[in-house]
């Protein structure tokens, strides 16, 4: 065995989850071309600062998650672990702000988070995200979710359940926190060691803390939804009336805050519902798996803060892991249509010169075959056929190739017939159709 293991937290991709990952590109481009988003690629490397000011220096992302070097150059860089500032900064730098709003894209690629390993937590982790800059309006927040939920229930994923929540803005939230950190202040002894950091640094994260003894200190607390100002409150009825029209199944969560400090009003994460109700739309937090597929929401105040206009904007990510994850628990697979259903085993150097050229013809008609042309032995070659479970196989000797012919093999009967060359594509055509 090699000394050398890919780093922790960070695995190598094979055939047999890649085909998962196309598929889920695939749908995202077409939700995207459908709702007029446009991809955009930023660097997997940008300025520590960026995310150190975008994302928050009181986050976890920031003070333990971030993967940072000092380049030759002197330059502090850091690994990518979110695209939101990325994308702020892209549309910031090249003057998107005049362009006819809102400005929509999209993204599909690797994030890197300094994690303790587990399932559905990486290191190197791929994420997809929807952003929509420069739109204030509700229904925008609204048709985010409903992107995510499309593309989820497209990729056979059922049973979803979108937790939302409004943490207000800058006129309201500063008048919640003070009530918040007051009822805290008042039950500290109780909270865990990290809450007792975040009472000074960042309260509403408190609030979804998953330790016991804080959540148990949390029911108590002040509600955001009760403190909201007018707009706030107008912006977040009219969000969730949106999503009844549209009938995605939401559920409050008044605890719901996100761990990333640009949100304003509306804040969403997708679960797996593992207790589906009958009614689409309920007041009451459900059960449900710890792992959030998608998060996101509106972050009104990141564009300005990046150093760009006043612009609202909305917008989410999902992580591509979970939700293989999820449909390889389902059995749902992607179906066997990239699999080969021949097999070419061939014996000699004119037959495999001859095979060579054969399996041109086929990739023209769009057969897919498989062949191991490092092999020379013919029981070898049918072994791996059987293992690949394929039903036939085409065997080319001295003696076929010589004559022009070929020997088509049934793999499960043994039943062997012999065939012009010149004949074969057409032949097995008819055959993979039957
Ligand atoms: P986030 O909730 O930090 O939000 O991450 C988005 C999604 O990425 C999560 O819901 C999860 O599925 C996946 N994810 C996060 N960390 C890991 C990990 N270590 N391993 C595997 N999957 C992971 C954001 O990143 C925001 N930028 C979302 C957003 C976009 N908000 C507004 N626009």
């Amino acid at each position: 065995m090699s000394k050398f293991q890919s780093p922790t937290g960070m695995g190598d991709l094979f055939e047999e989850d890649l085909k998962y990952f196309q598929k889920i590109e695939r749908v995202c481009q077409e939700m995207a071309d459908f709702y007029g988003f446009q991809r955009i690629e930023t660097p997997i490397l940008e300025e520590t600062g960026l995310f150190v000011k975008g994302t928050g220096v009181t986050t976890d992302v920031v003070q333990k998650q971030m993967f940072s070097f000092r380049t030759r150059g002197g330059d502090q860089l850091t690994l990518r672990p979110e695209g939101t500032p990325a994308i702020v900064r892209a549309y910031i730098q090249h003057g998107m702000q005049s362009l006819p709003k809102p400005v929509k894209l999209w993204y599909f690629g690797p994030f890197f988070r300094y994690e303790r390993p587990q399932a559905g937590r990486y290191r190197q982790f791929y994420s997809f995200g929807f952003e929509s800059l420069g739109g204030g309006a509700p229904v925008i927040d609204a048709q985010i979710i409903q992107i995510f939920y499309n593309i989820l229930k497209t990729l056979g994923i059922r049973n979803l359940i979108v937790e939302i929540n409004s943490i207000g803005d800058s006129q309201c939230r500063p008048y919640f926190k003070k009530s918040l950190v007051s009822y805290l202040r008042s039950h500290r002894a109780s909270l865990c060691s990290d809450c007792k950091r975040r009472l000074r640094e960042n309260p509403l994260r408190i609030l979804d803390c998953k330790q016991e003894k804080c959540q148990r200190v949390v029911r108590g607390a002040p509600q955001i939804l009760d403190h909201l100002c007018k707009d706030c409150h107008d912006h977040f009825k009219n969000v969730l009336e949106f999503l009844e029209e549209l009938e995605l199944p939401y559920s409050l969560n008044p605890y719901l805050v996100r761990g990333l400090d640009y949100y304003t009003r509306t804040v969403f994460e997708f679960f797996k519902d593992s207790n589906p109700s009958t009614t689409p739309a309920s007041p009451v937090p459900k059960q449900h798996s710890k792992d959030a597929l998608v998060g996101g929401g509106r972050y009104d105040g990141l564009i300005k803060l990046l150093g760009g206009k006043e612009t609202p904007a909305c917008g989410g990510a999902c992580g591509v892991e979970r939700v293989v994850n999820l449909i390889k628990s389902k059995q749902k697979g992607i179906g066997k249509g990239l699999e080969a259903k021949i097999f070419l085993a061939q014996v000699g150097q004119l037959p495999k010169r001859k095979a060579l050229k054969l399996f041109e013809e086929f990739r023209r008609a769009r057969i897919k075959l498989a062949a191991s042309f490092d092999k020379d032995s013919l029981s070898t070659q049918l072994k791996i056929a059987d293992k690949l479970k394929i039903p036939y196989t085409l065997i080319l000797g001295q003696k076929e190739a010589l004559r022009e012919e070929i020997i088509i093999r049934e793999m499960a009967s043994g039943k062997q017939k012999i065939v012009p060359i010149k004949r074969i594509v057409r032949e097995m055509k008819k055959k993979i159709k039957k």
